[in-house]
Order: structure tokens, then C-alpha cells, then sequence
């Protein structure tokens, strides 16, 4: 630890932490003592984000991301725990205190690294105005890639030589064990000698979140070059499944449009940016990872997926189609015409025609259900085939709700009866019941807010009054609670005796159960709007009586089985009324 406790809390207390998030585009309202906005952290329509000034404190009731000031840098900014208080630090103007005369950079190793990396990309960026940087130059101007653009992404070209970096570096004091560890060297097994990695290639560097040249991706020029594009190996600085091509010089542009393009390479990311496409980007030498969709899921509720025109983009819009259709993200798949790429697009068609182009992009569903048809016969078999390959995706959903409007949906297009469909679903469930859930967060995160907040209303009312619970216990279930995390609470709190309940303290839990306490303090301590008890917990109830209505309905093949199916709900209705007038009577008392 580079930094004492104390100045550490110095650092936190001096944060306005509402503030520090206005400043990152999330907008927050007040709420009573507490700020309320859009979770950074997962998608959502309603607001369950709060954030509460005088503690410093920011929880979300949709995905549980919480913490101080510093989490927050730490979870949206990607900082370093060091980096963090710094950044804090300085916007708070407290000079830095490191303990005992250590360095005063919180990591050196990483830092070094940095530099080394840095030191590369003006080294790259040089050889453009030298001449032996002519090819690279002629290279950018066939390619039609105006200068600005150089400029704006910093593109280079290393030399054609085995030590021309590595020179260059090492004047520069930076050691070979440092350039090892950046990936812009190798070590020969033959000779036991160091060479460049990236040698006379066109040089693009690949920047983290807040602008840091952290590796590279290089083009050959000439077309017996292989491989084509040569990345910057995984170190510590590069992690290709976290990074994202054209974010940092996008990031303020997505955050305000709230959505991103994905494309597949950088010069279709320089092209869109060039056009005023600037919230483009592209995973760098892999392919789009759920991790990558994590980030967007962060700045942006829509994402649109542009594919090559050829089989391989094809094939790859199916697989990116059964990767996005789980998550809570509005998206949406495009394919370019035969033999284009974005790039060429672009320069065949300009911009209006790329509005055109995006005018035509197909909500990732319908896409899915349409190529999906079109794969297998036009005949009830096909049909039967094409469903079996859907089914895993559909599985993946989380949000029950969610899961079963694409049900329907899938079912409406593809003329299957939801009785059939449910029953293939249910089969398959079955059949994978044993497999361990996935724990996927980005699954995860699509609770239906408001129903969240009844829960959260639910619980706390219980927290305060006492007198409820012997009652609550005996007519709510911890299985209907939607909310994992609301879920984990209530049924915890069923394990305590009711006498504990009675005079509820929550300091009790402090020692015995800390986890539980933090839960506790959390929704204690949240300001909410004064509501009645009762009314939550009828629509929880509701809520919770229409899923097992709307399941019932689709697996029944009958007009018996559907009248059956609304005789129990309109039974279940009845008992419900008696169970809200129970409680009625308690507050009325
Ligand atoms: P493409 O082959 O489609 O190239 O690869 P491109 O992006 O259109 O590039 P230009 O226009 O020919 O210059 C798409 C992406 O796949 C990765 C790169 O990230 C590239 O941008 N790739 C491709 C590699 O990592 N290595 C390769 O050899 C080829
Ligand atoms: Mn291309």
C-alpha cells in the first residue's frame, strides 16, 4: 500500500461523490436525502442507482454494484486502486502523501510499462514524417485515410528492421525486461537475442479507457505479408477481451447517443469516426466477447452490429445474433452488402448512404428467427429443427418475463402453438437441470426495476415495523421475490426468531452476519417515498400470480386446460384479496 489509511479517508471524504458521477454523463435526481439515476453498471429503464451524498455511498438495486468514491473510478474509469485515490486526489486538490519515501507512482512496474509503450507509439508516429516512412505515407493515401485521422488515432509504422525499437528504447532507458513485459519484443530461442515484435508495419495503437497506449495492432503493406494484421500479445497491459478499439475517442459521443456500433476492424473503426460515426468501435485481433458487451452495457442501452457481406460476416451476424438475444440490451444485427466492409462502404456510398444502410438494421430477435428459417425447410420438420437450435438461447435468458415474450414471439413468426413451445422449453430445462446455473452477469442484470422496488419497499417497511412480520412470515415466501439479491435477504431474515424481529436491531448482525448487516443498512437507510405496505406486497403477489398464469396458458393445449388454467388464477385472485385485507387490518391498527 503506497497510500496511509488516513490520507486514504482524507481522499474519500473530500469526494462529492454525486458530482464525480454528474461528471461522467449519469444523469441523478434528487430523491429525499439520496440522488436516484440510471444504473452505469447495467441496463435499466427505471432508476435504481442511488446514491447517497453524505455517506458517500453509491448502491444499485438492480445489480448490487456499490461502493465509495473509489469503486466508483475504480468499476467505471477502470482505475487501479492507486490510480484511483490519484485521480481523486487531484480533484480534490490534496497533494499527494506516499508513505516512507516511496516512489511516488503507485505502481512502478506498471507505469514503466506504460511509458515503454508510450515511448513506442511517438516513436512509430515519427517515422511518418521521415523518409523512410514514404511506403506507410503512400500506403494511408491509397487507402484514402485523410491526415487527421493519422492524427486523431496516432497511427505510425514501425521500421523494417530487427532492432530498430528496441534501440530506440533502450536510449530512452527503458530496459529489455520492460519491453519483454509490452509485448514489443521477443527473445529468438535460437540466439537467445532480442527483436522487434512489430516490424515495417503500419502501426495502430490500441488505447485504454482513458487514452493510454496499452498495445498495438499492425498491418502488413505488402500483400505477401502474413499474417495480414499482427497483434499486440495478452500482457498485463493488453487483455484483448476488455479492450475496445475507437472507445476512448468515442466514449463521450456514446454516452451521449447511449449507443455503440460494432464493427470488425480498425480501419472500419477510423472510417466510421472519420464520417462522424464516432460512437464505432471493434474488439481488437478476437472476436466480440460477452466481457466487450459488458462495457457497452455500461455507456450505451443500444448496440448495432455491422457484418462483412460475405459468408464468413454471415455466419458470424447468426453467432453474434444467439450471443446478444439474453442480454438486456436493445440490439440490433446489420449486414453489409456482397463484398463490402464498413471501410469500403463508406467510401463507395458516403455518409447519407450509411444512414440509409442503418435505416435497415433488424432487431437481433427477428434476425435470428429469419435466418434461422432460412436455414431448414420450409416444412413442419424444418420447423421443428429450427426451434431445437433456438431453444439453448432461449434458455439463457434470465428475466422470466422476458424469456417468455421471446417465447411468444419466436412462436408467432415461426407459427409453432406456445403450447408446443413451452413444452420443447420445459423439456429442455429439464434435460439441463443439471448443468450449474450460469452465473453470467451480464444475464443477470435484467430484473424488472419496479418490481424490484416493491420488493425493496416490502423489506423495509418489514425492517421498521416490527408488528408485521409474525404475519409476513406466515403468507410470503422468500421464492417470490424476484430479486436474487432481495431474495438472499428475506430468506436469511426467515432464519431469525420472531422475538428478534420484534425489536429489530440491526447492529445485532454486525458481528454474527456482516454480509446481511450490509444488506440491512443498505435498504435502512434508503430514502423512499411513504407507501403502503399492503399495496407492494399485492403487487409482488400479482406479479408473481400472472407468470404462473401466463406458464399455465402456454402449456395448455386445450380449451379445457385454458379454462382450468383461469379458473386457478381467478381462484388465486380470491385468496389473494383475503391476504390484503389481512394486512390492511394490521395497519389500520
Ligand atoms: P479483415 O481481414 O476483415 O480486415 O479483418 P479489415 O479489417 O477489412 O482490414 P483491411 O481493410 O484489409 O486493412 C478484420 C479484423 O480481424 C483482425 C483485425 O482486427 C482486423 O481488423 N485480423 C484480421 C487479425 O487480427 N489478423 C489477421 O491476420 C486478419
Ligand atoms: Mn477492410
Amino acid at each position: 500500500m503506497q497510500f496511509s489509511k488516513d490520507f486514504i479517508r482524507k481522499v474519500a471524504e473530500a469526494t462529492e461523490l454525486v458530482d464525480l458521477i454528474s461528471e461522467r454523463g449519469i444523469t441523478l435526481k434528487r430523491a429525499g436525502a439520496n440522488y436516484k439515476g440510471l444504473c452505469p453498471f447495467h441496463s435499466e429503464k427505471t432508476p435504481s442507482f442511488n446514491v447517497n451524498p453524505e455517506r458517500g455511498f453509491f448502491h444499485c438495486f438492480g445489480c448490487s454494484a456499490s461502493g465509495d468514491g473509489i469503486k466508483f473510478l475504480m468499476q467505471f474509469d477502470r482505475l487501479s486502486f492507486a490510480e484511483a485515490i490519484e485521480e481523486l486526489a487531484n480533484r480534490a486538490s490534496i497533494p499527494l502523501e506516499i508513505q516512507s519515501g516511496g516512489p511516488r507512482l503507485p505502481n512502478p512496474d506498471e507505469d514503466r510499462g506504460l511509458r515503454c509503450l508510450r515511448e513506442a507509439a511517438t516513436f512509430y508516429r515519427e517515422k511518418l514524417s521521415v523518409p523512410e516512412g514514404e511506403n506507410a505515407v503512400n500506403y494511408l493515401h491509397k487507402r484514402l485515410v485523410p491526415e487527421s485521422m493519422w492524427v486523431q488515432f496516432q497511427i505510425g509504422m514501425s521500421p523494417d528492421e530487427w532492432q530498430g525499437t528496441l534501440n530506440c528504447l533502450q536510449q530512452k532507458k527503458i530496459s529489455l525486461e520492460e519491453m519483454s513485459r509490452t509485448g514489443l519484443i521477443k527473445v529468438s530461442e535460437k540466439s537467445g537475442r532480442h527483436y522487434d515484435t512489430f516490424r515495417g508495419r503500419l502501426m495502430f495503437p490500441i488505447k485504454d479507457i482513458r487514452g493510454r497506449c496499452i498495445g498495438f495492432g499492425a498491418r502488413a503493406m505488402k500483400p505477401d505479408d502474413k499474417p495480414k494484421y499482427l497483434n499486440s500479445p495478452e500482457t498485463s497491459y493488453y487483455q484483448k477481451s476488455q479492450i475496445l478499439y475507437g472507445l476512448y475517442e468515442g466514449l463521450s459521443s456514446i454516452r451521449k447517443l447511449r449507443r455503440m456500433i460494432f464493427v470488425e476492424g480498425y480501419l472500419d473503426v477510423i472510417r466510421l469516426h472519420e464520417n462522424g460515426f464516432t460512437e464505432a468501435v471493434a474488439p481488437c485481433g478476437t472476436a466480440l466477447t460477452l466481457d466487450h458487451i459488458k462495457i457497452v452495457q455500461r455507456h450505451a442501452d443500444t448496440a448495432i452490429l455491422l457484418f462483412d457481406g460475405d459468408t464468413a460476416g454471415k455466419n458470424a451476424a447468426l453467432r453474434y445474433a444467439h450471443l446478444m438475444l439474453p442480454i438486456a440490451l436493445e440490439s440490433y444485427i446489420l449486414t453489409l452488402p456482397e463484398g463490402e466492409d464498413p471501410d469500403t462502404f463508406l467510401l463507395n456510398h458516403g455518409k447519407e448512404g450509411f444512414d440509409d444502410l442503418l435505416d435497415r438494421k433488424v432487431p437481433t430477435l427477428d434476425y435470428l428467427v429469419q435466418q434461422t428459417l432460412k436455414k431448414f425447410p420450409d416444412s413442419v420438420q424444418g420447423r421443428i429443427q429450427g426451434l431445437e437450435e433456438l431453444l439453448p438461447t432461449l434458455q439463457e435468458i434470465q428475466d422470466p418475463k422476458r424469456r417468455q415474450l421471446t417465447l411468444m414471439t419466436i412462436g408467432e413468426r415461426m407459427s409453432i402453438p406456445p403450447g408446443l413451445l413451452s413444452k420443447e422449453l420445459k423439456r429442455k430445462e429439464n434435460k439441463s437441470l443439471h448443468k450449474k446455473q450460469k452465473n453470467d452477469t451480464v444475464t443477470c442484470l435484467s430484473n424488472n426495476t419496479k418490481v424490484s422496488q416493491d420488493e425493496q419497499w416490502l423489506l423495509q417497511s418489514l425492517l421498521r415495523k416490527g408488528k408485521l412480520w409474525p404475519k409476513v412470515r406466515e403468507h410470503l415466501k422468500s421464492e417470490e421475490f424476484q430479486t436474487p439479491h432481495f431474495q438472499l435477504l428475506y430468506a436469511k431474515l426467515l432464519e431469525l426468531p420472531d422475538e428478534a424481529f420484534q425489536s429489530f436491531d440491526p447492529y445485532t448482525l454486525e458481528e454474527s452476519d456482516p454480509e446481511l448487516f450490509q444488506s440491512v443498512m443498505l435498504i435502512l437507510t434508503e430514502e423512499i417515498p411513504s407507501h403502503d405496505f399492503g399495496l407492494s406486497l399485492k403487487r409482488i403477489k400479482e406479479r408473481n400470480l400472472e407468470l404462473k398464469y401466463q406458464e399455465r396458458l402456454l402449456c395448455s393445449d386445450s380449451d379445457e386446460e385454458r379454462a382450468q388454467a383461469g379458473a386457478k388464477r381467478r381462484k388465486e385472485e380470491k385468496e389473494l384479496k383475503e391476504v390484503k385485507l389481512i394486512f390492511d387490518n394490521i395497519m389500520a391498527l
